[in-house]
């Protein structure tokens, strides 16, 4: 264990718990992984979801989705006895001096709002089995004003009363990264309303804090706009690219020279200004949408208006993508067969949850094309969301035969394959590079015709800096995950 920041014994007469036994309630990406990691970090953690099966895979060592590291951190912390799952509430709220509040806040279905239902539910089955003094901590994403009436929901149903305080502590992990963002994340931001709250929020995190982890200690209503804050400013900056590259495709201008010329400034910066198929997943459209709702609500809709062209924007790209497809098809797509490399909405991830990548497979196949997808990781998931698509076993698999192959996540073996090699196996030579991850040149070179969002008929071929791309390795990313754990031993 590294040197340890002291954790006070007690806060105005009120016990702090020094190591406080934890639950982490919702156990999907989010709170999977950081039930796993908290284990990893020496603390006793029991795991609630309302999914039996959920419960059953992780409880057999399972990890239910796809995150680089996590599956072997399971196996462990199972092993340790420190880390167990169960659906039993009544288990949890015996159990817990913390409770992490990690239930997914998905968008409505009737409007662009947050569902923050999931979040109430849980919150109301673990209310009546809090009878001693206990922390809940929210995670998850949320409008402004939850935690407020989440507070009042506590106090008025746990038999514990005010003894039970709430705490918000926004998650800001990224899917393909989770473990080394949650062992060593690049900042905390704890929102409480008292000093013991915030002292024994401390504690659950002291191995963190302990690295040197900056701190930023705030109130309920900042905790909870800094992340949509934050995923706001990241669309942002994704979607003005992408604005850029509109303009590229009308002007003949290349958005990638673009992009690295502006990425010199340090003033901009590099990072996320990659041009592309544009954003998805299941955080920055919702969250961005959810802002924009909440914010109208709350009387200030001008001040984020914005973000719904962030959102115009992002998803015009989708459409443009199939445009690409259609155009190097010949102008019509029926009949076309189309390999569709990726689905995933990024590499690294299983999770498909509005995929920018099998949007444009569905509007292809509705146009009439064959498309055959392929994602090393995220077929199981894709194929239950979308079956009227079809699925290919393996990469050549989709490039056989192919008329145009269409890049739509950049996974390392789409951006590493040999052009030559993926020619002989397609019908034409024709590539749309949905998320400009490969080697233009090297594929003309090829034999290819090669068309990318916002780069006109001959781009030249421009390396994005590492910055610029904003890309870690994994194996790096996992360096760091299994130094910090180490730094606790
Ligand atoms: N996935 C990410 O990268 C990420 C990053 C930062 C923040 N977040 C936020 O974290 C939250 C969770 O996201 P996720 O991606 O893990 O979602 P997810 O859908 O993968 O997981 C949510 C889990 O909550 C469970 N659940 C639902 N209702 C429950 C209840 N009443 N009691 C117990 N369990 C319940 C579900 O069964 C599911 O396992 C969201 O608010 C999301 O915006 C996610």
């Amino acid at each position: 264990m590294s040197e340890q920041l002291p954790v006070p014994t007690s806060v105005d007469g009120i016990p702090v718990v020094a190591r406080p036994r934890m639950t982490v309630i919702g156990t999907g990406y989010l709170g999977a992984t950081h039930a796993v990691c908290m284990a990893a970090l020496g603390f006793d953690v029991l795991g609630v979801d309302v999914d039996a099966a959920k419960i059953a895979r992780l409880s057999a060592g399972e990890v239910p989705f796809f995150e680089p590291g996590l599956q072997a951190m399971l196996v462990d912390a199972l092993a340790s006895g420190r880390l167990r799952f169960t659906q039993d509430y009544a288990e949890a709220g015996e159990f817990g001096d913390v409770h992490f509040v990690c239930v997914g806040t998905p968008q409505r279905k009737d409007s662009q709002a947050a569902d923050l239902s999931y979040v109430y539910a849980a919150v109301d089955a673990l209310a009546p089995h809090l009878t001693r003094r206990a922390l809940v901590v929210g995670k998850s994403t949320v409008q402004i004003g939850t935690a407020q009436a989440l507070t009042e929901r506590l106090h008025a149903t746990a038999p514990a009363g005010t003894d039970i305080e709430l705490a918000w502590n926004p998650e800001f992990l990224r899917e393909g990264y989770a473990v080394q963002d949650t062992l060593a994340p690049d900042r905390l931001v704890f929102g409480t309303t008292s000093a013991w709250a915030s002292a024994q929020l401390a504690a659950a995190f002291r191995p963190v804090l302990d690295r040197g982890t900056p701190l930023v200690e705030c109130d309920l209503a900042t905790a909870e706009l800094v992340k949509v804050a934050a995923n706001s400013f990241l669309a942002t900056k994704i979607s003005y690219i992408n604005a850029m590259a509109e303009v590229c495709e009308v002007t003949g201008a290349d958005v990638n020279l673009l992009a690295k010329a502006l990425s010199f400034d340090d003033r901009i910066g590099g990072r996320f200004l990659k041009p592309g198929l544009g954003f998805g997943g299941g955080c920055l459209p919702k969250d961005i949408r959810a802002f924009a709702a909440r914010a109208e609500e709350l009387g200030v809709g001008q001040a984020v208006a914005f973000l719904h062209e962030v959102d115009a924007i992002n998803v015009r790209r989708r459409k443009r993508t199939v445009d690409l497809v259609r155009e190097l098809a010949g102008g019509s797509l029926a009949g076309v067969r189309v390999a569709a490399l990726g689905a995933a909405f990024k590499p690294n991830s299983d999770d498909i949850r509005d995929a920018p990548a099998l949007d444009v497979a569905r509007m292809l196949h509705e146009e009439g094309a064959i498309v055959q997808v392929y994602d090393p990781e995220a077929m199981d998931n894709a194929r239950r969301t979308y079956p009227e698509l079809t699925y290919a076993e393996s990469m050549p698999a989709a490039l056989h035969g192919a008329d145009v192959v269409a890049l739509l996540t950049e996974w390392s073996q789409f951006r590493t394959a040999d052009p030559e090699m993926m020619g002989w196996l397609v019908a034409h030579r024709r590539i749309v590079d949905g998320r400009h991850a490969l080697d233009a040149d090297a594929y003309r070179a090829a034999g290819w015709d090669y068309r990318a969002l916002g780069r006109p008929l001959l781009p030249r071929t421009v390396e994005l800096t590492a910055s610029a791309a904003d890309e870690v390795d994994l194996a790096t990313a996992l360096a760091i995950a299994e130094d910090a754990l180490a730094a606790t031993r």
